[in-house]
């Protein structure tokens, strides 16, 4: 659906994100016919570039992250006719003249705060002191979203000293991955999953973010974040929120939002002992954790795995493990709903244990399994075996759906036609923090180290412990 002319703004316009995810997200959906023409881009950063320098950079951004749109050398051209730059300063006034000189009455202005967030304060000030700020004024801002509770409730108020909570977009972009939004159409869209949706059913559930990737490039700020601060505070928590929610009344942002806060509300404060952090080791020539950031004491998690309730009827004696890390043995994300065994089995002992599962996988790969049992063929009496009922997303939607939009083209366009459902609100990063601070205050107070684990595993042995003593056991990586 083609949105209205919006002007753009990107302040950190010839930052990392910027040129590798915002700005190739926009030009993919240019290629797409989602805009019209008179769409502008202005990228606004600190370093004394002019348009050309700007443009330049940005065409050898898309040349990389936009390989095959960029084949079309016209639709190249006329995307960067939209595009403009001006050197600013979010410290100072200057440059913000100019900026307000380019902008255009009457239509969507979106800023994207695509900065550390010690500029979000100074930003908005001067969005209000410059006068560029109108009604249909966005705001949008990365993660992370504060380093504790105190912090995101002062960037809370800062923003909202100046914007009302409908301008203020809150990127995770886990929201905007088509895959995490299937996660509602199969638990909301299909009356076979939801009746069976709650502890009576569900033994436990699993959720997993691994990563093979490591942290090259973002030492400094990872070393002050971990794991819990980088993914588990948010990507995962998001996760679990769409698999424990209740059916909110509509899609709509406020609906979805209020049953997210609700489940975050009901999680139980984890206990030592359900949690393990993890610490990737070197070896066979590859620098473990610590070499990486250059610190032999560093006591950051690359990987944190847990135990996690939700105190509410539907969930209450249900776990949610979690886990996620970097340098593990390969990218995967996926979501196992183990079912609990039938009551009785009427075959009798030998016919050993057999419960369904449900795995969505998020990526790569995309698809959902269910584990199903039946009778193992042959002659040889009612033994069963259990099999895979597997979809893949791929083969049964065809190519296409190999190659869904990436998160932050979704996430930008509906910045512009002013859709948040895909956003997190001000109180979900507060209650998500609230939940967090405590655990990470635990591990300072009690100097607790993480566990070494090998480059290319599936994380520390105690992770493995962690569902050994619940008489359970992870689902594997692949
Ligand atoms: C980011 C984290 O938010 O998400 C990174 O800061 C992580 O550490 C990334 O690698 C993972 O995103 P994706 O889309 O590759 O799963």
């Amino acid at each position: 659906i083609p949105v209205d002319p919006f002007d753009l703004v990107i302040f950190g316009g010839t930052g990392d994100l910027a040129q590798r995810k915002i700005l190739p997200a926009l030009f993919r959906r240019f290629c797409a016919g989602q805009w019209p023409q008179q769409v502008q881009i202005i990228g606004a950063a600190r370093a004394g570039l002019d348009r050309q320098g700007f443009l330049g950079m940005v065409t050898e951004s898309l040349r990389t992250y936009a390989e095959n749109q960029c084949r079309d050398a016209s639709a190249l051209s006329a995307f960067l006719q939209r595009v403009d730059y001006v050197a600013l300063d979010g410290l100072s006034d200057e440059g913000w003249d100019q900026l307000a000189g380019k902008l255009t009455a009457d239509r969507v202005r979106a800023f994207y705060f695509s900065v550390g967030p010690s500029l979000f304060g100074p930003l908005a000030e001067r969005i209000k002191s410059h006068d560029l700020a109108t009604q249909e004024t966005r705001i949008v801002v990365e993660k992370p979203f504060g380093h504790d509770l105190d912090s995101a409730r002062a960037l809370n108020a800062t923003l909202a000293a100046h914007f009302s909570e409908s301008q203020i977009y809150r990127i995770d972009h886990y929201l905007g991955k088509e895959t995490v939004q299937n996660l509602m159409a199969v638990r909301f869209g299909n009356m076979l999953f939801e009746p069976l949706w709650n502890s009576q059913y569900v033994d436990h559930i699993q959720i997993t973010v691994a990563e093979s990737v490591g942290i090259d490039g973002r030492e400094e700020y990872y070393e002050r974040a971990g794991a819990m601060r980088d993914m588990m505070q948010n990507h995962l928590m998001q996760l679990l929120c769409l698999i424990a929610m209740e059916p909110p009344a509509k899609f709509d942002p406020d609906a979805v939002r209020d049953e997210k806060l609700k489940v975050i509300r009901a999680l139980d404060p984890v206990k030592p002992h359900h949690i393990v952090r993890g610490q990737f080791e070197g070896g066979a020539g590859n620098p473990g954790y610590r070499e990486v950031v250059g610190n032999r004491r560093s006591t950051t998690e690359s990987y944190v795995a847990l135990r996690a309730h939700v105190s509410n009827w539907r969930w209450a004696g249900t776990p949610f493990y979690l886990r996620t890390g970097k340098r593990l043995v390969a990218r995967s994300s996926v979501i196992n709903v183990m079912f609990k065994d039938a009551p009785h089995s009427i075959f009798g002992a030998d016919a050993g244990r057999h419960a369904n599962a449900l795995s969505i996988r998020l990526q790569p790969n995309e698809g959902i399994t269910l584990k199903v049992t039946i009778k193992e063929p042959g002659q040889g009496g009612m033994r069963l075996v259990d099999v895979p009922l597997d979809m893949s997303f791929a083969e049964a939607l065809g190519p296409e759906s190999q190659d869904p939009p990436d998160a932050y083209e979704r996430l930008v366009m509906d910045v512009i036609r002013g859709n948040q459902t895909l956003f997190m609100r001000g109180d979900e990063v507060e209650a998500a923090w609230a939940w967090t601070d405590p655990i990470i205050a635990g591990w300072h107070a009690r100097g607790d180290v993480p566990k070494p684990y090998d480059i290319g595993s599936t994380g520390p042995g105690d992770a493995e412990l962690l569902m050994k003593r619940d008489g359970r056991r992870w689902q594997g990586i692949n």
